[in-house]
């Protein structure tokens, strides 16, 4: 038992390490988009912008590359101005990993029109 538990505690040592110097998209997003799209991306930012959990990663990192070009959206030009575009193509991934809960519907690959909007 006690083998079992100093190799689990390896394990997770293991994996931080392994991680380390990679990106924590989860932390980006969680802690400079989730205020607005929500924990899911599951909220219309400022009451205005789609449900993004609801666009997948090619949306999503469309929208991004277009904003960190200086096009769009102005508040979500200041919003990517400090994230590479490695780092944007992460949050991407990750937010098409993310379901809004409210509409289960829209749970898996949602590819219909969303309004292409700019
Ligand atoms: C201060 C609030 C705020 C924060 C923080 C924020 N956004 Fe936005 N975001 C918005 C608003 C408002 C829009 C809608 C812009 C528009 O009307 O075109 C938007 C639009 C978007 C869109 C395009 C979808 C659409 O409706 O056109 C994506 C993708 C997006 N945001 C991702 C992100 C990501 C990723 C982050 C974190 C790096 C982030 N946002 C941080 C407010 C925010």
């Amino acid at each position: 038992m006690k083998r079992v538990v100093t190799v689990a505690a390896l394990a997770v040592v293991w994996t931080h390490v392994g991680f380390a110097g990679s990106i924590d998209a989860k932390a980006l997003y969680n802690n400079t988009c989730a205020s607005c799209h929500g924990q899911k991306a599951e909220k219309q930012a400022l009451g205005r912008s789609e449900v993004i959990a609801n666009n997948g990663y090619d949306d999503v990192i469309k929208d991004l590359k277009e904003f960190k070009s200086g096009h769009g959206d102005k508040i979500m030009q200041a919003q990517v101005a400090k994230f590479s575009l490695a780092e944007l193509d992460a949050i991407a991934h990750y937010v098409s990993t993310l379901k809004d809960p409210k509409t289960p519907a829209n749970a898996e690959g949602n590819e219909d029109e969303k309004g292409e909007h700019n």
